[in-house]
């Protein structure tokens, strides 16, 4: 028994996902994809399993998700008060739009404060994660992400890691502390709408030289050669439409 029964097979939702992106016939270069699975109409009450199971998905065209300026120069970003749920009170690793509400306070507050996105903190005070993108930073040549304790089993995390280890960059999965994040040599953030987008400032610090900095760029220019099909080593992850 699952707790919620999708009545699609995998294959059946990218067949979906696939003639989706075909029928719109988008011109730009970057498209999102939004696949959902819901609890639909029927029934009121808190246990969800009597519930009929939908699913939906949404294209757009989407540009730089923290926009052109922040791919190039990187963005600012704000350790907000807002912690992420503790574990013993979320599924945290899983993309589950209830988790959303903690995201979308965080991010309020870092942009009412004049920042453009939220870095929070897990209940121990450790860096968990962005309020829709994974966290990485670089110290002394070594690149440094949390591991998915409190945060998204994230795909472009695991990507940025695969190509910074071919790539001869030694990489750590640990713990980060608040302080080590001001003392960082560089910052980004990856996600699929996100990227990889560096980050200049955290909590009005200049992170390294106070703007993209050089492992970045390259884990950038790599990332973008793989996505617009221009590296055949990475050629399994692309469909063409
Ligand atoms: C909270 C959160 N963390 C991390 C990510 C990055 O995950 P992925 O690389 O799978 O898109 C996202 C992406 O939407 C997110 O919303």
């Amino acid at each position: 028994m699952t707790l919620i029964d999708v009545p699609y097979s995998v294959e059946e939702l990218n067949n979906a996902q696939i003639e989706l992106v075909r029928k719109n016939e988008f011109q730009g270069d970057n498209v999102y994809i939004r696949p959902f699975v819901f609890l639909g109409y029927g029934v009121m009450g808190v246990y969800h399993k009597e519930a009929p199971v939908t699913a939906a998905i949404a294209a757009w065209e989407w540009g730089a998700y923290l926009g052109e300026e922040g791919m190039q120069k990187g963005i600012k970003l704000k350790i907000v008060s807002m912690n992420r749920p503790s574990n013993t009170s979320a599924m945290g690793k899983a993309k589950a739009t209830a988790n959303y509400l903690n995201s979308q306070m965080a991010k309020f507050e870092a942009i009412d404060c004049g920042y453009e996105e939220a870095l929070l903190l897990d209940d121990q005070g450790y860096v968990a994660e962005a309020s829709g993108a994974a966290f990485f930073m670089v110290k002394d040549g070594v690149l440094i992400s949390p591991p998915n304790d409190n945060s998204l089993q994230s795909i472009t995390q695991k990507t940025v890691i695969e190509m910074a280890t071919n790539m001869g960059i030694k990489v750590e999965r640990r713990r980060i502390s608040r302080e080590e994040v001001y003392v960082a040599d560089e910052a980004f953030l990856t996600g699929t709408a996100a990227e990889i987008t560096p980050v200049r400032i955290i909590d009005a610090r200049e992170i390294g030289c106070g703007s993209r900095g050089e492992m970045t760029q390259k884990l950038q220019s790599t990332y973008f050669d793989i996505v617009f099909g221009r590296n055949k080593d990475y050629e399994h992850y692309l469909t063409y439409i």
